[in-house]
């Protein structure tokens, strides 16, 4: 039986663990890890004393307890795709933090004892960057690129008799990113061990070939390794559904490397963003009666079609992405992922009405995808920021030639199994669109990407307009990408083959959280002495358009197949327009800022993006000492048809959106009362439906001297698991409960109980308290504090002080 891999017949022996496992075992190696930072000569050494390293928990960053400083990664530069003409001091390029340098992990592993056969496993979902993993002082495996997945089979460096010593050194250079990459081990690290026969890694490849309302064809393709010599196993494998019932079963022989099953599920559940349903597929790996291994694939059940001349449909539903492009940081957290904290920036994205996520630009967490599939986000799975051509001095490009084969085939492998995934992105904006060569490199990217997976299209980012039409590359992609283009879309049609195209970037407004600018004017590159943004939302930059100017070109043009807006949530790095003016440190694009609390443009994609629920959203504040008698205009953003907006009980008139065809694209998407004269008291809009039908009003009320913090928490039950996350927004608020926008007391949090103090944010890009403290001044009337929940179910007790304030509490409960 032709085996790819014959197995070393090792018998291993584990100080700790000396029972024979039966079969797979998987394990997250999240605690006992030794930290230090600096390079160690002697790291890899099994008989190195690390006990005076700091002890740790994995996901892990290092850089992200700060402290913030300019020269932390200064980088001197021309941003060429942001058309400069000069190389000029970024302070804040890549969030100001300590990522640089080289920082070493340690840890014992526990090994159960290998049968004959056995195998164990080191799975890496991502190391930041240019990991080194050692066992038992040998290097196993070098991996540069910080944001991919890669296995590493240990099995051979493992001593029979233990201990056994993991250490992975990881080094970030400068000058290698263009935004904050974050540091060390940011996300997952597992063991798996297995017995004998088994599935490799990502060994399953599910595909659904036939999708109707009657009946789908379920086709998985299983790898299987066994030492050589093995005969009579048989793979079994049960489909089941999401409540645990088998759909379909089939037992085969196992004749060689790969085993194909094909299944017929009837009536399937089919998943889309409304109505994720998800199965697994079981698969057992049987000699005779004995289970070697067993392994499960989440699956799902959908079908999609890029067509030409009619766009993409999701199972025969014509729709447009309504997506957001975003970073992998979480704010606060930095780059450890977590699953509460991932969870958290979904759900505010899917009350927006969000329906797709682009990982820009580059692999995102597992965790991601998962609660994509479940929570129904369509992904576009991004790889690259950098080809052969660099953006950064010490980009992807030095990697390039050798590793972007095997960086690609294992995003493909570990991804394609998920239904969310919809799109392989095979870069952003790289400079080699301009290169005679662009299209030939797109052409084999693309290539390698349709030969692990040809069931999914590839596109990219492309922003460089002229010359992806002068030297081809825009014909290549399945899905032509464009960033920042809506104005050229009619003119690409008429040169695209492909007969659509995707605003695979889109709008790059830029905005500070509660920080309005007089006058409310458009304006590009705008900068303030305080270095906010207009939250009216009429600022963007050079290149980018504020959100209303892709609204149309989406609405008028059937063949654009819908946006991915730069960005859901603000991140840490590229604070333009202020890239040049510390302490600028963290981006104003997000729709929401970067302690997760929305701006005031969230409403307005809500308007657009969530018809099932009324959005009706009033700006600006209306506590403006001094300005009385100016001008002052009032916005709402409303998925009504018309409003009428009231100050002081004074109608100020009823506004109408403007229809299709209107040459100013903001009247049909925004209502604006532009002569509204500021006298303190209230602003009052009533919104409308197109049959003249009440759909909310809102009011908004000048605030008074501010009195006591208000905490709320996002939700109050959560599981005692050390890692579940309550996001609790203090606000500040006068005695009648108004927000208090000029409020900028330093507020103190204590969290008690069965929970810990995590960390805090409060949005402001310029803000260089660190997250880790439990204090922060309230930046725009508020700020979020995270709390952790600890191992033990029971109460956390959270409170919030602040001099001349009352005192904020409240009470979240822990559950196993
Ligand atoms: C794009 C780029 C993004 C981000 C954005 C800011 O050109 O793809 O990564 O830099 O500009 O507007």
């Amino acid at each position: 039986m032709p085996f790819t891999k014959p197995l070393a017949a090792a018998l291993l022996l584990a100080t700790s663990l000396p029972a024979i496992a039966q079969s797979r075992q998987e394990t997250s190696l999240t605690t006992d890890w030794k930290f230090t930072k600096g390079d160690q000569p002697n790291g890899a050494k099994p008989e190195l004393n690390d006990a005076k390293w700091q002890t740790v928990r994995i996901p892990h960053d290092w850089a992200i307890t700060g402290p913030f400083n300019g020269n932390n990664d200064a980088q001197v530069v021309k941003i060429e795709q942001n058309g400069e003409k000069e190389a000029t001091l970024k302070s804040g390029r890549t969030g100001g933090l300590p990522f640089v340098g080289v920082g070493w992990y340690r840890r014992q592993l526990a090994v159960p004892t290998l049968g004959k056969g056995g195998q164990a496993v080191l799975l890496f979902d991502g190391a930041m960057s240019n990991a080194r993993v050692y066992v038992n002082g040998k290097e196993a495996m070098f991996w540069p690129y910080g944001y991919n997945s890669f296995s590493v089979d240990i099995t051979p460096f493992l001593r029979a008799k233990g201990p056994n010593t993991l250490a992975v050194r990881l080094e970030n250079q400068p000058e290698a990113s263009r935004w904050y990459p974050g540091a060390g081990l940011y996300r997952n690290v597992h063991l798996i061990t297995t017995q004998g026969a088994h599935v490799p890694v990502w060994g399953t490849y599910l595909t659904t070939p036939e999708v109707s309302a009657a009946a789908a064809t379920v086709k998985l393709k299983t790898k299987v390794e066994a030492p050589a010599g093995t005969t009579g196993l048989t793979l079994q494998t049960d489909l089941r559904d999401a409540a645990g019932r088998v759909v379909a079963s089939a037992t085969t022989p196992v004749s060689g490397a790969e085993v194909e099953q094909n299944f017929s599920v009837k009536s399937p559940k089919l998943w889309s963003p409304e109505t994720p349903a998800m199965y697994t597929a079981e698969s057992k790996l049987l000699a005779g009666k004995t289970v070697q291994d067993s392994y499960k694939t989440p699956f799902g059940i959908r079908s999609f079609k890029f067509e030409k001349g009619k766009g993409f449909s999701l199972n025969g539903q014509p729709r447009k992405f309504k997506g957001v492009c975003n970073h992998h940081d979480l704010g606060p957290l930095g780059t450890a992922i977590n699953v509460a904290a991932l969870r958290h920036q979904l759900a505010i994205l899917k009350d927006m009405g969000c329906d797709a996520i682009r990982t820009s630009h580059n692999m995102p967490a597992p965790e991601l995808m998962t609660l994509c599939d479940e929570m129904g986000f369509m992904v576009m799975v991004e790889s690259f920021d950098e080809w052969k051509a660099p953006k950064v001095k010490n980009g992807y490009s030095q990697y390039f030639d050798q590793w972007v084969e095997k960086d690609l085939t294992n995003m493909v492998h570990r991804d394609r199994n998920h239904p969310s995934a919809i799109m392989w992105s095979i870069g952003n904006e790289v400079p080699d669109q301009s290169s005679p060569n662009g299209p030939e490199i797109a052409k084999r990217l693309q290539d390698i990407v349709h030969r692990e997976d040809p069931t999914r299209p590839v596109t990219m980012g492309m922003d460089r307009y002229g010359d992806d039409f002068k030297y081809g590359i825009a014909a290549v992609l399945d899905i032509p990408g464009f960033n920042y283009k809506p104005h050229l879309y009619p003119d690409a049609i008429t040169k695209l083959p492909q007969g659509f195209l995707l605003g695979s970037e889109t709008a790059s407004t830029v905005s500070s959280r509660g920080v309005y600018k007089f006058p409310a004017v458009l304006a590009k590159d705008k900068q303030y002495s305080d270095n906010q943004s207009s939250s009216y939302d009429l600022e963007a930059c050079r290149w980018s358009q504020i959100p209303d100017i892709e609204f149309a070109a989406q609405d008028d043009l059937p063949y654009a197949l819908g946006e991915f807006v730069w960005t859901g949530f603000d991140y840490l790095g590229e604070p333009t327009p202020y890239d040049e003016k510390w302490p600028s440190h963290s981006s104003y694009f997000g729709i929401i800022d970067l302690a997760g609390q929305p701006k005031d443009r969230y409403y307005l994609y809500r308007a657009r993006w969530n018809p099932s629920q009324p959005t009706v959203h009033l700006l600006p504040h209306w506590t403006w000492p001094g300005r009385e008698g100016q001008n002052t205009p009032v916005f709402c953003y409303t998925n009504g048809a018309s409003a009428e907006l009231f100050v002081n009980g004074k109608s100020q008139g009823r506004q109408t959106k403007a229809a299709t065809g209107a040459t100013d694209p903001q009247t049909r998407y925004r209502l604006e009362w532009k002569d509204v004269v500021y006298q303190p008291g209230t602003i009052k809009v009533v919104a409308y439906d197109a049959q003249g039908k009440t759909i909310g009003t809102e009011e908004v009320r000048t605030a008074g001297a501010p009195h006591h913090i208000k905490l709320v928490a996002d939700h109050q039950k959560l599981a005692a698991d050390s890692e579940d996350l309550a996001y609790i927004t203090a606000r500040v608020e006068d005695a009648q409960g108004n927000l208090c926008p000029d409020a900028t007391q330093q507020l103190h949090f204590t969290v008690s109980g069965a929970g810990k103090f995590r960390a805090v944010g409060n949005g402001d890009a310029t803000n260089l308290e660190p997250f880790q403290q439990p204090q922060m001044h309230a930046f725009q009337w508020q700020l979020v504090a995270i709390v952790q929940a600890g191992a033990a179910p029971g109460a956390v007790q959270v409170r919030a002080t602040a001099t001349g304030l009352k005192d904020g509490a409240l009470q979240l409960n822990t559950a196993k």
